[in-house]
């Protein structure tokens, strides 16, 4: 059982916090770090390729550290002057046993996509986490995984790392993912590279696509029809470079509350725009936001470009199907600009919020109700009643990152101060964040 928030356990609890309060506009441009699964993606694949790849704009946050450090500790070399940009030379498919626990703190995607690929190697391995980590379900990969024959076990026997993996030959399998998860997709797909045969990974709506996008980029016998990706295994990623462009889950943050905030001009470079992460943009668009993409010219592994916002009065919206998947990382963002939207927000069908970080729904129910703003609980999503002023609140982030950041946010709309306490999290995913919170507060003084 999930420690449901309010309920103080995890070994990541701690004492710092950011204090906020209400701001008049915003009007800057900005970039934001590195993606977190481009990065984390990147670094698997150039640390199992044959040659020296060079990856630009790797995000130097915790989670990230965390592949990082396997991917060395199975053999590649890795070298950084600055921890942004890295030369790689990988193993070109000769792996080095770890012998210690692979500490995957508390990444989700480090601990799940590692396993495809220590599933398909000639050694055992060990692989754990944080509290919160230990406690996420990981019968989603183990399930396919013991189908391809690997040898995987929760060694609690409860679903939940640390898992426990031998030694053992994998064969390709078809499989039917039960829910939209590129964690799961991108388990089966590493795995795969390691199964003589094709392995193929369908999905019931489409999650987002960077796995395949950099297997292709990497040289790999990988293609897609629709719902749909097939791997041919057996063969050996080729060393490529690749330029990691900002991360749309935390340049989301400041979208957002300058989208909610008449008078705000924002413009965001170097964004990654993956149509299958961008699914906010239609989500303001549909309560009512000012906001463009412009995508760079050329052929993209990843498309990227600019994302320009002028801030306008927002109206709830219905969020639900597929368009989840495209907003996944960013519903507590949605639910707080529900909360400053005129009328009603509904989210549905995201029930896989409850298995996030920390469970999101209850998080985010918890946090809007301290703010006063009237919010249902569904089992599968929240009603938000928004538009009424808000007052500052004192909230947890419950060691969430993205319940941490989506709450600094609504506090800039608040009148009187905003506590958000334990914010050392925010670090997993986005350093800098508490600078640029600042930049944008000090720029908002002189302009306003
Ligand atoms: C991620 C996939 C998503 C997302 C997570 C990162 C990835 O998880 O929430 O932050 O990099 O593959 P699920 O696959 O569990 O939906």
């Amino acid at each position: 059982m999930r420690a449901r928030p309010g309920s103080a356990s995890g070994d990541n609890w701690n004492m710092s916090e950011i204090r906020l309060r209400r701001i008049k506009k915003i009007a800057t441009r900005i970039r934001v770090p590195g993606d977190k699964s481009m990065s984390h993606r990147a670094v698997m694949l150039a640390g199992l390729a044959k040659g020296t790849s060079r990856i630009a704009g790797f995000l130097a946050g915790e989670d990230c550290a965390r592949t990082l450090r396997a991917m060395q500790a199975l053999g590649a070399e890795i070298e950084s002057e600055d921890g942004t940009n890295l030369e790689i030379t990988g193993t070109a498919g000769d792996c080095r046993q770890v012998l210690e626990t692979i500490d995957c703190g508390n990444s989700g995607t480090s601990l799940r996509l590692l396993s495809g690929i220590l599933a398909g190697q000639p050694f055992s391995s060990r692989l754990s986490g944080d509290a919160s980590l230990n406690s996420r379900p990981m019968d989603r990969i183990t399930k396919p995984l013991t189908e391809m024959g690997a040898l995987i076990k929760s060694e609690n026997g409860n679903d939940c790392a640390p898992l426990l993996i031998q030694a053992s030959r994998l064969h390709p399998i078809d499989h039917q993912t039960p829910v939209a998860s590129a964690q799961i997709k991108s388990c089966v797909l590493l795995a795969g590279m390691f199964a003589e045969g094709t392995t193929s990974v369908s999905e019931p709506n489409q999650s987002r696509d960077h796995t395949e996008r950099m297997m292709r980029h990497f040289m790999l016998p990988i293609r897609s029809e629709g719902l749909t990706t097939f791997i041919n295994g057996l063969s050996i990623p080729t060393a490529r470079d690749f330029s990691v462009p900002g991360d749309f889950s935390s340049a989301a943050f400041w979208i957002a509350a300058a989208a909610a905030l008449p008078g705000s001009r924002l413009v965001v470079e170097n964004l990654g725009l993956n149509p299958t992460r961008t699914g906010l943009i239609t989500v303001l668009l549909r309560m009512g936001a000012q906001i463009r993409e412009n995508l760079d010219a050329g052929d993209q592994i990843e498309p990227r470009g600019t994302v320009e916002v002028r801030g306008a009065p927002l109206h709830g919206t219905i969020i639900e199907g597929a368009l989840i998947a495209n907003v996944i990382d960013e519903i507590p963002i949605i639910a707080a600009l529900g909360a400053l939207a005129d009328g009603t927000t509904v989210i549905r069908e995201a029930s896989e919020l409850r298995f996030k970080e920390t469970d999101r729904l209850a998080a985010i129910a918890t946090n809007l109700a301290a703010f006063g703003v009237p919010v249902d609980e569904t089992p599968d999503g929240l009603v938000i009643q928004g538009g009424s002023p808000l007052a500052g609140a004192t909230v947890d982030s419950f060691g969430d990152h993205r319940i941490a950041m989506a709450f600094a946010v609504l506090g800039l709309f608040c009148e009187g101060e905003t506590r958000i306490l334990n914010t050392d999290c925010i670090r997993t995913s986005y350093p800098g964040f508490e600078r640029q919170l600042a930049s944008l507060r000090r720029r908002h003084r002189r302009h306003a």
